[in-house]
C-alpha cells in the first residue's frame, strides 16, 4: 500500500530544539555537536554520568549559557540570544534554591510579582498549584520549618506557578533519600502528565530515567549515544556504553564461528553461545568467522536449572558452580563461577538445592544476548 503524505497533518510540534550545539572551554569539549527534539507534552530526560554534558546542555535551552556553535528554538521560534527571563520556563535545581528569610506563600508570589498579575488570580494560583503537589495549608511555613521534601516540592511548585511553556529540572532529587527520592519521583511524573507541561528531567539516575521518562536521552562525554523509550534502551541499546550505563551485565569474550538462521554462533572457551543477528550494538555490523567478539548477557535473563536434562531448555546452555547466594527480599543475586570467572544472576524463586558449591546448569535465550565487535 502506498502512503501519500497529506500536507495538512502536522507532524508533531517539537517544543524545543537544539541544532548543532558545540561548547567548548579552554581545551575541554563539553557539547560535541547536540541535536535535539523535544515534542509537545513529553517528560524527556537527559542521561548520563556526571560531567557528560547534561547541565550544560539544559543550561542552554534555559538561556543561562549560550553554545559557540549552534541554534536553540522554543515552540518554533529561534531563542539563542534571548535572555533567561524571556523565555518563560520553569527551573528546578538539585539544591532547593528557596528563599529562607520568605514563607512558602511568599516564595510562590516572588515570580509572579514580575509578571503583575492580580491578586485574586495570584492567589487562585498559588492554592492551585499548592494542592497538586498536596502541600495545601501549608502557605505560612518558612523553608527551614519544611522536610527536604516538602521544600523540593516548593521549589517544583515555584517552577509551575508562573504557568511556565518549559518545565526544567536538574537533578531536582539527588538530595533526599532513596524512598522519598522514589515517591517525589512518582508524583512529579503524575503531576507532569496532569499539567501537560513538557519537560526537560535532567539525572545521571538510570532507574530514574526508565521509570519516570516518555523518552530518554543518552549522553557520554559531550554526545547524544541514543534517544529512544525506556524499554528501546533497556532492551535495544544502541551501543556498548548505553548497554553498560543503563544496567547490570556479564559478559563473554570470544570468536565468530559461524552465522547460521539468522544467529550468529561464537566460540567462548570451548562452547558455542548464539546470538540473534539483531542484537548486534556499536557502528561495525559485519559478522565474518574469525572476529574477535565480546557477548553480554543481562543477570535477569539468565535461567537456572538444577539437571542437564531440564525441559524447555534454551539454546544457550552450560555447566557452572554456585559460589555465592545473597538474599534481597524480593529477589536474589546469585554468582556462579564458569570458566574459572564470576557471573551475577538474577531471579525471584530459588530450588532449595541450590547452595553454595552446587553443580547447576545456566542458560538463556539468542534474543537475550548482545555482541559488539571488538
Ligand atoms: N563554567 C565552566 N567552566 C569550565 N568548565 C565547565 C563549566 N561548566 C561545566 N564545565 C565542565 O563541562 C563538563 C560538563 O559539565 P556539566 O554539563 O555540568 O555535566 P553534567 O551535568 O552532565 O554532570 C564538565 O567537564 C565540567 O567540568
Ligand atoms: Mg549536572
Amino acid at each position: 500500500m502506498q502512503v501519500i503524505k497529506d500536507p495538512t497533518v502536522q507532524a508533531i510540534k517539537n517544543d524545543v530544539e537544539i541544532k548543532g550545539a558545540f561548547k567548548q572551554y579552554g581545551s575541554n569539549i563539553v557539547l560535541n555537536g547536540i541535536d535535539l527534539e523535544v515534542k509537545q507534552g513529553e517528560l524527556l530526560t537527559l542521561l548520563g554520568p556526571s560531567g557528560c554534558g547534561k547541565s550544560t546542555t539544559l543550561n542552554l535551552i534555559a538561556g543561562f549559557l549560550e553554545a559557540d556553535e549552534g541554534d536553540v528554538y522554543i515552540k518554533g521560534k529561534k531563542v539563542t540570544k534571548v535572555p533567561p527571563y524571556k523565555r518563560d520556563l520553569g527551573m528546578v535545581f538539585q539544591s532547593y534554591s528557596l528563599f529562607p528569610h520568605m514563607t512558602v506563600y511568599e516564595n510562590l508570589d516572588f515570580g509572579l510579582k514580575l509578571r503583575k498579575i492580580e491578586k485574586s488570580e495570584k492567589d487562585r494560583r498559588i492554592a492551585r498549584t499548592l494542592e497538586l503537589v498536596r502541600m495545601s495549608g501549608l502557605e505560612d511555613r518558612y523553608p527551614r520549618e519544611l522536610s527536604g521534601g516538602q521544600r523540593q516540592r516548593v521549589a517544583i511548585c515555584r517552577a509551575l506557578v508562573v504557568e511556565p511553556k518549559l518545565l526544567l529540572l536538574d537533578e531536582p532529587l539527588s538530595n533526599l533519600d532513596a524512598k522519598l527520592r522514589h515517591e517525589l519521583g512518582a508524583e512529579i511524573k503524575r503531576l507532569q502528565k496532569e499539567i501537560g507541561v513538557t519537560t526537560i528531567f535532567v539525572t545521571h539516575d538510570q532507574q530514574e530515567a526508565l521509570s519516570l521518562s516518555d523518552r530518554v536521552v543518552v549522553m557520554n562525554q559531550g554526545k547524544i549515544e541514543q534517544v529512544s523509550t525506556p524499554t528501546t534502551i533497556y532492551n535495544h541499546p544502541r551501543s556498548e556504553f548505553v548497554y553498560q550505563f543503563i544496567g547490570k551485565s556479564n559478559s563473554f569474550e570470544g570468536t565468530i564461528m559461524a552465522v547460521e538462521n539468522r544467529e550468529i554462533a561464537v566460540k567462548v572457551n570451548n562452547d558455542i553461545m548464539r546470538v540473534n543477528i539483531d542484537n548486534i550494538m556499536g557502528d561495525d555490523h559485519s559478522c565474518h568467522s574469525g572476529d574477535a567478539v565480546k557477548l553480554y548477557i543481562r543477570p535477569e535473563k539468565i535461567q537456572i536449572f538444577s539437571k542437564a536434562t531440564a525441559s524447555q531448555k534454551p539454546s544457550n546452555f552450560y555447566k557452572a558452580n554456585i559460589s555465592q547466594l545473597n538474599y534481597l527480599g524480593t529477589s536474589w543475586d546469585i554468582d556462579v563461577m564458569m570458566y574459572g570467572e564470576s557471573y551475577q544472576i538474577l531471579t525471584y524463586a530459588i530450588d532449595s538445592s541450590w547452595q553454595q558449591g552446587k553443580e547447576v546448569y545456566i542458560g538463556w535465550n539468542p534474543s537475550d544476548m548482545m555482541l559488539v565487535k571488538k
